[in-house]
């Protein structure tokens, strides 16, 4: 099975895509190839990737869509001539519920059969806004997760799905803990502490309610 990963951040490596894509093939014996949409021509990349049998796409979750240089791509790729090619995707975002991302899932699902691939299904997961800036000890659990995908994906051909479903279990906010996070929130105890913080070391705390398009 000669696959490629496809890289769907608009900060290529720089992201946290790229820590999942890392961790990914951390798990793995034989490394994939990894591709930057950000960095690649897409007519030449959709021609390149014809020459995989697995293409395994891992992006952001960008206005509860897939980043606009990862639908460009997709809208160059040519359907599958014969079978044995299969797609799968990685999607990861910044609210925590896994939720956000069925309408993407959905589209996934519909242009992977539009395309002649086998749809190798959508792993998800939320609340990844920060894990590039975190210590590895707080990521610990997540990248054994996805270490383990990674391995069980290099086996199989597939995702596991006890992995997918552990990574995207929380799939909606319940009321009570929407109450205690509101209630965090109007005593200064959310996660607007570090979120604030980054705007003040990147100087922009005091345009922070800036609309420029208005
Ligand atoms: C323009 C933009 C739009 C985003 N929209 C969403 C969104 O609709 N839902 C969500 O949960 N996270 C959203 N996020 C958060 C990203 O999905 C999250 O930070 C992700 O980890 C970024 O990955 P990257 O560093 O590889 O770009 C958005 C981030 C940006 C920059």
């Amino acid at each position: 099975m000669k696959t490629i990963i496809i890289n769907g951040s608009p900060k290529a490596a720089h992201g946290n895509t790229e820590v999942f894509i890392t961790q990914f093939l951390k798990g793995m014996t034989n490394q994939s190839e990894v591709a930057y949409v950000a960095k690649t021509d897409r007519h030449q990349l959709a021609r390149y990737i014809r020459s995989f049998d697995t293409v395994l796409f891992v992006m952001p979750l960008y206005i509860h869509a897939m980043p606009g240089i990862v639908m460009k791509l997709i809208e160059c790729m040519e359907s599958a001539t014969g079978p044995g090619k299969s797609m799968g995707f990685l999607v990861q975002s910044g609210f925590m519920e896994s939720a956000q991302s069925q309408y993407l899932e959905r589209y996934l699902r519909a242009i992977t059969k539009d395309l002649n691939y086998t749809y190798l299904g959508t792993v998800i997961r939320g609340g990844s806004a920060g894990i590039s800036m975190m210590p590895e000890s707080m990521n610990k659990k997540l990248f054994k997760q996805l270490n383990q995908l990674g391995a069980c994906f290099e086996c199989n051909g597939t995702f596991d799905r006890d992995i997918v479903k552990a990574l995207g279990s929380v799939q909606s906010l319940s009321k009570g803990r929407c109450f205690l996070f509101e209630a965090l929130g109007k005593v200064g105890l959310s996660d607007a502490i570090f979120w604030n913080g980054m705007l003040k070391n990147n100087k922009a705390f005091e345009r922070r309610f800036d609309r420029p398009f208005v």
